[in-house]
């Protein structure tokens, strides 16, 4: 039973909750802004942010956004780009959607099948002479190859765009994996790690970068007679601000919560037949922005019926990111769209199920959606005996005529027979 519904042991759980703290602490914030009267505009809990983020996250400017994808589009401005982005198909719409509507074409390069990000050699092989520019995405919070997309960044000549809104807190070798690339984008959208409710940042190097991405963000405004472009208007405002504030004092222990979770997750899971859980990524201190699991091939269920299925039983799991941007109609007009271009996405697409993780997620919860993959190991007709192992009943089952059978669950290492 969850800690939040005692009374309710089959309540709806999501893919995640947002974290909200008593109300109580919100009320001094608001009091601050009814007192100074400063709403929006870069008010004072707006500078506050922007400095205390950039120290948490170690990173040197950041200019903070009313939400992620209006700092997608900006940053695509703010660096002058032209022609063609390379990008991932597999991702959130905001991704390539900033691209088009900066009216530049997105060219679609295919995925790493363990990392889910861009593969290099493929952002190599998308490279044309229209091209400026990689925008790739940190997915799950998993670094992307940084060392090789910077090194072929070089060599080409192009600019560096990190969609990662996902990516909030993760360290890679020691330092702040905000710092690779041009410039990063994060989102602080209710369903992130960290929340303003709506909001987002672009993370810059220097001072320069961060002045033209403050004017763009304000419709080009660089004093009371000078636009200097034609910006947009992506203003954090003081309230989403001063929950930013409220939300920052929360994070490691939402993030700690977050890890205890997966490590559930990845305990109760291993070795069960057909879902492969990712391994932990090399060098990175992780951020737990999502639990995706993959239900691959040698699953007697396929993954919408395993999707259908924890539905059924009250667990909204998402398919992460199915379909692909590609599939999309304003995408897939492109040559870069082709199916037989962008395998390992299509392969990961229809594998993918993010499980629920958020700070409230009580163990009870985990076990639940647990239970529920066991359970669906039980396919028709195969035999199924419940055995305790741990203490814990679970269930394995066995295709009929196989006269020892075969062991579903695996979770002591090796396949053991009935
Ligand atoms: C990969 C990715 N990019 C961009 C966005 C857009 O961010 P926002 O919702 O803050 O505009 C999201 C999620 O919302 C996302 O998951």
């Amino acid at each position: 039973m969850s800690a939040d519904h005692p009374e309710h042991p089959d309540h709806p759980i999501y893919v995640t909750q947002p974290f909200l703290p008593p109300l109580a602490e919100f009320m001094p914030y608001l009091e601050k802004i009814w007192d100074r009267k400063l709403v929006t505009n870069g008010g004072p809990f707006h500078q506050q942010l922007e400095a205390e983020l950039a120290a948490y996250l170690g990173v040197q400017h950041l200019a903070l956004f009313t939400n992620g994808t209006l700092g997608l589009l900006t940053a695509l401005q703010a660096l002058r780009v032209t022609g063609e982005v390379i990008t991932t198909p597999y991702s959130f719409a905001a991704t390539a959607h900033s691209v088009l509507w900066n009216g530049l074409k997105p060219v679609f390069a295919d995925i790493d099948p363990d990392t889910c990000n861009l593969d290099p050699d493929s952002i190599e092989a998308a490279i044309t002479p229209q091209t400026t520019a990689i925008m790739p995405v940190h997915c799950y919070g998993r670094p992307c190859d940084v060392e090789r997309i910077q090194k072929i960044a070089d060599t080409y000549g192009l600019k560096v765009i990190y969609d990662a809104a996902h990516a909030f807190g993760v360290q890679y070798k020691g330092k702040s994996l905000l710092n690779w690339g041009d410039l990063s984008v994060l989102s602080f959208h209710a369903t992130k790690v960290y929340s303003t409710i709506e909001g987002g940042a672009i993370i810059c190097p220097d001072a320069k970068t961060k002045q033209r991405i403050d004017y763009l963000k304000n419709f080009g405004i660089a004093d009371e007679v000078t636009v200097m472009a034609a910006g947009i208007n992506g203003k954090m405002n003081e309230v989403q601000a001063a929950f930013g504030l409220m939300q920052l004092r929360h994070v490691d222990d939402c993030i700690a919560r977050r890890g205890e979770i997966a490590r559930l997750y990845t305990q109760q899971l291993a070795g069960l037949l057909g879902i492969r859980v990712p391994d932990d990524a090399p060098h990175t201190v992780p951020n737990h922005s999502y639990f995706p699991i993959f239900i691959g091939p040698d699953h007697p269920l396929s993954r919408d019926a395993v999707y259908d299925r924890l539905r059924q039983r009250g667990i909204h799991a998402r398919r992460y990111f199915y379909p692909l941007l590609s599939d999309m109609p304003m995408y897939r007009g492109l040559p870069s769209a082709a199916k037989d271009h962008l395998p390992v996405a299509h392969e990961i697409a229809a594998q993918v199920l993010c499980l629920p993780i958020y700070p409230a997620l009580s163990d009870a919860d985990v076990m639940r959606v647990v239970d529920i993959l066991r359970s669906a190991l039980v396919y028709e007709g195969w035999p199924a005996q419940t055995v305790a192992q741990d203490g814990v009943a679970v269930a394995v089952s066995a295709p009929v005529g196989e006269p020892t059978g075969r062991l579903i669950e695996r979770r002591l290492g090796s396949e053991r027979r009935v």
